[in-house]
């Protein structure tokens, strides 16, 4: 009897989106505690494209000895329960796989979680919204964790790249705790930013409280913090280096169960955004990466398997 397969996307020597090729891998069965999940939405997101660039193989997190997986973030919808995993079979979920070093990743037709690491999507997020909130929303309220509640009186906070996927998730997550923010974007994003509930600037000058930076402005995003102050990255061991007593820190986004299953009923809601620019399905993975490395983009790429 041939074994049975599914297809995921994988790059063998990492040279960008021309490495990108879809192989078929046996299916897996759930052992205890796991979940099998057919993915219907994987997102694409920039540290895939860095993956597949083999950026992350030239610092060493990558040991791969046939392919490397691509892709981190997922909804779809229990297929197979294993022994003690309390998920029935046809919930639909989202999840978060953390870390470079896979064979395969969430673009794929299916995955197989420990139950712990997938949470249920509310009826009123489709899948596809569902998920881009994993990475992405995770990253923006550990940010914010990291940001703590504003100090009295110095509560000016610029986020850079508000109009993207974390920095969007900032403007608002980071008001909650007393931060009076701005979001630095592209001039045609001022309605979106505004919309978020935060001031806007194309051009910032200095003298803020507190940047972070998810546009990785870096040595320029530190430049605006004051003397004192607080800059918070998403480069972990990349940022700038710490100048006139301002703290640095970045963010390694980890899974948080109850976090997520908090900011996809926010997203399902309105609250908190989540934009798809366009579907794909999975042997299109290569023109996604192509085109969300242009830049530009507003909303994700998401691979339907
Ligand atoms: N450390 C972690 O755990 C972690 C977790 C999640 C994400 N990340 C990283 O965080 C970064 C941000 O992720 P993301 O998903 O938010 O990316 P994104 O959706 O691409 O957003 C970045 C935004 O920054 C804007 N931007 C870039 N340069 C700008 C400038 N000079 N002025 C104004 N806006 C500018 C971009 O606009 P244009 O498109 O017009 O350039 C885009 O809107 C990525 O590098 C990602 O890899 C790290």
């Amino acid at each position: 009897m041939n074994t049975p397969t599914f297809r995921t996307a994988v790059v063998r020597v990492p040279n960008g989106p021309d490495s990108i090729e879809v192989i078929e891998v046996p299916v897996v069965d759930p052992g205890p505690g796991q979940v099998r999940v057919a993915i219907a939405a994987a997102t694409v997101n920039p540290t895939d494209l860095g993956v597949a660039a083999g950026f992350f193989h030239s610092i060493g997190l990558v040991d791969q000895p046939e392919h490397t997986g691509l892709g981190w973030e997922f909804a779809g919808v229990v297929d197979a329960s294993g022994p003690g995993a309390d998920l029935a079979v046809g919930t639909r979920v989202a999840g978060l796989v953390v870390g470079f070093d896979r064979n395969y990743g969430t673009y794929a037709e299916q995955i197989v979680v420990a139950a712990t690491d997938v949470v249920p999507v509310p009826d009123e997020l489709d899948l596809l919204a569902a998920a881009t909130v994993p990475l992405n929303g995770l990253a923006a309220a550990q940010v914010v964790d990291l940001l703590g509640d504003a100090p009295a009186g110095a509560a000016r906070l610029l986020v850079t790249g508000a109009a993207g996927a974390v920095g969007a998730n900032v403007a608002v997550l980071a008001r909650e705790r007393g931060w009076q923010v701005t979001g630095l974007a592209r001039t045609g994003d001022e309605g979106f930013v505004r919309g978020l509930g935060a001031d806007f600037t194309a051009h910032a000058e200095p003298e803020w409280d507190a940047v972070v930076d998810p546009a990785q402005l870096n040595e320029e995003a530190l430049g605006l913090v004051r003397d004192g102050g607080a800059y918070v990255g998403l480069r972990p061991g990349l940022e700038p280096p710490a100048e006139r007593g301002i703290s640095v820190a970045s963010v390694v986004t980890g899974f948080d169960s109850a976090r997520l299953a908090d900011l996809l009923i926010r997203t399902a809601s309105g609250e908190l955004p989540a934009r798809v620019h366009a579907v794909v399905p999975l042997d299109q993975a290569a023109e996604a990466h192509r085109a969300t490395a242009k830049g530009g983009l507003r909303g994700r790429y998401v691979v339907c398997p």
